[in-house]
């Protein structure tokens, strides 16, 4: 009977320790190298994002009464009539981004028209000016314009500036900065 010893074929085709490690070595090499291969096109390459619309209608000229301050919940803006036309005002505290309380009359602390922002406490002032707390900047007022079926537009990717008013018929004029003094409160 044949003996097997350490020198036989059958020893030397057996993986030793040394080779498995040496393969898993390798092998985790080529895991590695072939993820980052593939995030490769994603730097070369600018992705796709689907952005929402910047644009959406709000309603006909005829909709709203004159001395209308209308908060667009889902589309955070407020809409106002005026008699010299139409103007849209965020609704985002330019702090952290809450939603702002809708414009009431002067008071006591704020002798103007003014809107309260339930987070921190900034105060803004009809024409989108900080009047106190600690938001950096005034809101800013979006670009209106009519649809060709006669809707209201905004346009949140457009501001102007705070004198700017869309009249009825859909032209773009400038009027009086405003002070509120327009709004009807009920
Ligand atoms: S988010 Fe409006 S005051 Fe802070």
């Amino acid at each position: 009977m044949m003996e097997v010893g350490k020198d036989s074929e059958f020893f030397e085709e057996r993986p030793t320790r040394r080779s498995f490690l040496s393969w898993l070595g390798w092998g985790s090499l080529a895991l590695a190298l072939g993820g980052v291969a593939q995030g490769i096109p994603v730097y070369l390459y600018p992705q796709l994002t689907y952005e929402p619309t910047t644009t959406f209608a709000v309603g006909r000229p005829e909709d709203y009464q004159e001395g209308e301050m209308r908060p667009i919940e889902a589309k955070q803006v407020f809409i106002f009539r005026t008699p010299h036309g139409f103007q849209a005002l965020s609704m985002v505290c330019t702090h952290l981004g809450c939603s702002y309380k809708p414009f009431g009359p002067p008071s006591k602390e704020y002798n103007v028209v003014h809107a309260r922002c339930p987070c921190h406490g900034s105060v803004f002032a009809r024409d989108g000016r900080v009047l106190g707390g600690p938001a950096p900047r005034p809101i800013p007022f979006f670009a209106l314009s009519l649809t060709p079926d006669g809707r209201l537009q905004v346009d949140k990717a457009k501001t102007v500036a705070n004198n700017v008013y869309l009249t009825p018929e859909g032209r773009v004029v400038t009027g009086p900065v405003p002070d509120g003094s327009e709004i009807k409160f009920t």
